[in-house]
């Protein structure tokens, strides 16, 4: 047997039974394909559920407020990948009569759609024999064969892409193609991997010499951001709070948050916060206000950038005008908005301070 036929069989042995695996839907394949380069399958396969059970359609979906759709994706992280989503649903309903692509280089021209979703897209719901390659892929085909290109650099992607060009079985593309992630997912996983019970461990490049988990290989290693993120909670005398829309060009575009003074150190006290010119602007909109509890910071972690969060509750006779970009609301609608999962998990730890 070679490679590909050896995985198909392990596939056939030790799949998982995945709600887009029972359909050639490719809106549903697609879909399930952006949620889960999010998330891993457990915690997709409920995001997918939600979806599909709201919007049964791509022209569901396309229907949708933009709003809507952030509200659902809320906790994915990434929030681009939902603006994606809704604009091509928007673009396939209403600019291509509400029918799929079926070519791949026709499903690569749709926003936030690149190679390796094309790739599935396109093998998943036409059988057509494009390889998947994802970071399973990278995993499981540089241990088995060796490759000590660093996969962050053109020459190494090439030549994985060539590889798996090579292996995928061009009569069923679409079991080899599912067969390789899930063997990335299950089997060859990022640490420990239990190679003694592998099907290919007489074969493989890193396990016969003992480097599994060297491999892949990275040239670089991801530079972290930090952020010091200072909150500004206001309470009026009628339960109202401020929020404001993240318009700007940075993480959690179109998310709600409270009105934020972001500063290059973390602030001790609410003096020094004061003084910030960020805060010089909210102090002209409140009639009144006084200070009354700094948080704990809360430290945020995403992929690129640590954020150190606190929260300033702070009380208000009255918010004195709404201005662009924020929005008066009672603090208890705050849940109908799309919110990052750092104010989603503040709002919820505040309810339950003050039920004590
Ligand atoms: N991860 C990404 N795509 C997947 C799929 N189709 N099945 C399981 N895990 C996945």
């Amino acid at each position: 047997m070679n490679f590909s036929e050896q995985l198909i069989e392990w596939y056939d042995q030790n799949k998982r039974d995945l709600p887009w695996r029972n359909t050639k839907n490719p809106y549903k394949i697609w879909l399930s394909e952006i949620i889960l380069q999010q998330t891993r399958v457990n915690q997709g396969w409920s995001y997918y559920t939600k979806f599909i059970n709201q919007f049964p359609t791509i022209i569901d979906l396309a229907n949708a407020t933009e709003e809507k759709v952030l509200k659902l994706w809320q906790g994915l992280g990434y929030y681009s990948r939902a603006r994606n989503l809704h604009f091509t649903a928007k673009h396939v309903a209403f600019n291509l009569n509400g029918i799929f692509p079926t070519d791949y280089n026709e499903i690569l021209k749709l926003k936030g759609v690149g190679e390796y979703t094309a790739a599935a897209i396109s093998s998943f719901a036409y059988n057509q024999p494009f390889p998947v390659v994802d970071g399973n892929v990278f995993r499981v085909l540089t241990r088995i064969f060796g490759v000590e290109i660093p996969i962050d650099s053109n020459e190494g992607k090439k030549a994985i892409y060539s590889l798996a060009n090579e292996l995928i079985d061009s009569k069923r593309p679409l079991l080899f193609n599912q067969a390789i992630m899930e063997f990335g997912a299950l089997q060859c996983i990022p640490k420990s991997p239990s190679c003694q019970s592998c099907i290919f461990n007489q074969n493989c490049y890193a396990s016969i010499n003992n480097r599994v988990t060297l491999f892949p290989i990275k040239q670089n290693k991801i530079k972290q951001r930090f952020r010091y993120f200072n909150y500004l909670v206001f309470i009026s005398e009628r339960n109202s709070t401020l929020l404001h829309k993240r318009i700007e060009n940075d993480i959690w575009k179109n998310l709600y948050d409270f009105p934020l003074v972001e500063t290059e150190k973390p602030i001790e006290n609410i003096e020094t916060l004061i003084l910030h010119s960020d805060f010089q602007k909210f102090k002209t909109w409140l009639q009144t206000f006084s200070f009354i509890k700094k948080s704990l910071p809360i430290k945020h972690v995403l992929s690129h950038q640590k954020i150190m969060a606190t929260f300033w509750l702070i009380n208000t006779s009255a918010i004195s005008k709404i201005k662009k970009n924020y929005t008066e609301i009672n603090f208890d609608d705050i849940k109908n908005y799309p919110v990052p999962v750092l104010i989603e998990n503040y709002v919820t730890s505040f309810k339950e301070l003050e039920k004590k």
